[in-house]
């Protein structure tokens, strides 16, 4: 069909009716939205006018190549995020240097598979759309229903003209690449929900730490000397009034144990701040927890109850503890409840007293340390 144009020449003086656009040909529809958008198409030329030709053959395995190089970037991500030793190796112990390459490889394959897809689709729109030249006028408004219809004909001519339904060879590789992407990310974003938090129900990680007892086993307060294996006890004259201790907890049975002296320390649930009031500091205590402290020894978690940063600093005159992340303050002498910032609960006590030897050690758990989750009841 053929319609009249406006005076200007650029754009039809009458739109066509539904039932002529049925009747149109998608290059019709095509060349009609350029019309309507006021595009003139100074020059049209496909890159590959003879199909089937040896040029048109290596361009493609050129961009299939991409989209391989994607697929196998995207499986190697997958393997890596899921059999890759992630779990932390100190160094000089075997299987470090493995370790230490797990952020590396998952980074490196993801991002390899992105980067792969881009220039894929790039090289794909630099190889086979053609060579055009429109000028086009600009004009305000709301799409129609005919510009609408015409531009997914103007999207259906674009794939035509660059031959993607009989490039077998380009859409199965695209196709890989974006499917074994998709995966990942699917994977990735629901792999978390796999492990089961609750696992082991009342001794599940959330609601334990490294300080419950095992076996009756004496827990004893320890500091971080910098070497594991140096087992350095706190004693309550090593420490001055009105200062603060990280102490972390330790078993003879775990003495010798490399292993299990590092993960003692490393265990991010375990740093407590063992803080020695000034003689004669009023304490208020917290009901329920009235033998938590130690004469003027009070022991709290180090994770801020806010979202878990470690609060470490200890302001003697105000005794306030504070959190550097976001402000929270907690106040040292009324059981660490929360007195500025976003932080809503109190720092979790840790019960401590003083053995026959003279040594700190603790007499039980600490309540669920860091940020809430739902199952929380305090
Ligand atoms: S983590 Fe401590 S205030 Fe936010």
């Amino acid at each position: 069909m053929t319609l009249s144009h406006s005076p200007s020449g650029h754009s039809p003086s009458r739109r066509p009716t539904p039932a002529e656009l049925d009747e149109m040909t998608p290059e019709q529809l095509a060349r009609l939205a350029a019309e309507l958008d006021d595009v003139e198409i100074v020059h049209n030329q496909r890159k590959f006018p003879i199909p089937g030709t040896r040029a048109e053959k290596r361009a493609e395995r050129s961009v299939a190549l991409w989209f391989v190089i994607s697929a196998l970037s995207g499986l190697a991500f997958l393997a890596a995020f899921l059999f890759w030793p992630y779990e932390y190796v100190a160094p000089g112990q075997p299987g470090y240097e493995v370790y230490t390459l797990y952020t590396p490889v998952v980074g490196g394959t993801f991002g390899l598979a992105v980067l792969a897809l881009g220039i894929g689709v790039i090289a794909y729109v630099k190889k086979f759309f053609p060579d055009e030249v429109s000028v086009q006028q600009r004009h305000d408004g709301v799409s129609d229903e005919v510009d609408r219809r015409t531009v997914v004909a103007q999207l259906q001519k674009a794939g035509q003209d660059t031959g993607i339904a009989r490039r077998k060879l380009i859409t199965r590789a695209a196709g890989g690449a974006a499917g074994v992407f998709g995966l990942g990310l699917g994977i990735a974003a629901v792999a978390p929900l796999v492990r089961d938090p609750w696992e082991g129900g009342d001794q599940a990680a959330l609601w334990t730490t490294g300080w419950a007892p095992v076996d009756g086993e004496t827990v004893y307060l320890r500091r971080d000397t910098g070497v594991p294996s140096e087992i350095s006890l706190v004693r309550p004259e090593d420490q001055e009034p009105g200062s603060i201790e990280t102490v972390f907890p330790f078993r003879e049975s775990e003495r010798g144990d490399e292993e299990a002296l590092l993960h003692a320390l490393r265990r991010s649930d375990n740093p407590v701040m063992l803080i020695r009031l000034r003689p004669g500091t009023p304490l208020v205590l917290r009901e329920g927890f009235e033998d938590y402290p130690y004469g003027d020894f009070v022991a709290y978690s180090k994770l801020c109850t806010h979202l878990g940063c470690p609060t470490s600093l200890y302001e003697t005159q105000s005794q306030r503890i504070l959190c550097p992340c976001h402000q929270s303050q907690f106040l040292a002498t009324e059981y660490a409840r929360p007195v500025f910032g976003p932080a809503a609960r109190a720092l979790p006590p840790l019960p401590i007293t003083v053995n026959d030897e003279g040594y700190f050690v603790a007499t039980g758990d600490m309540p669920p340390v860091g940020p809430a989750f739902w199952e929380r009841r305090s």
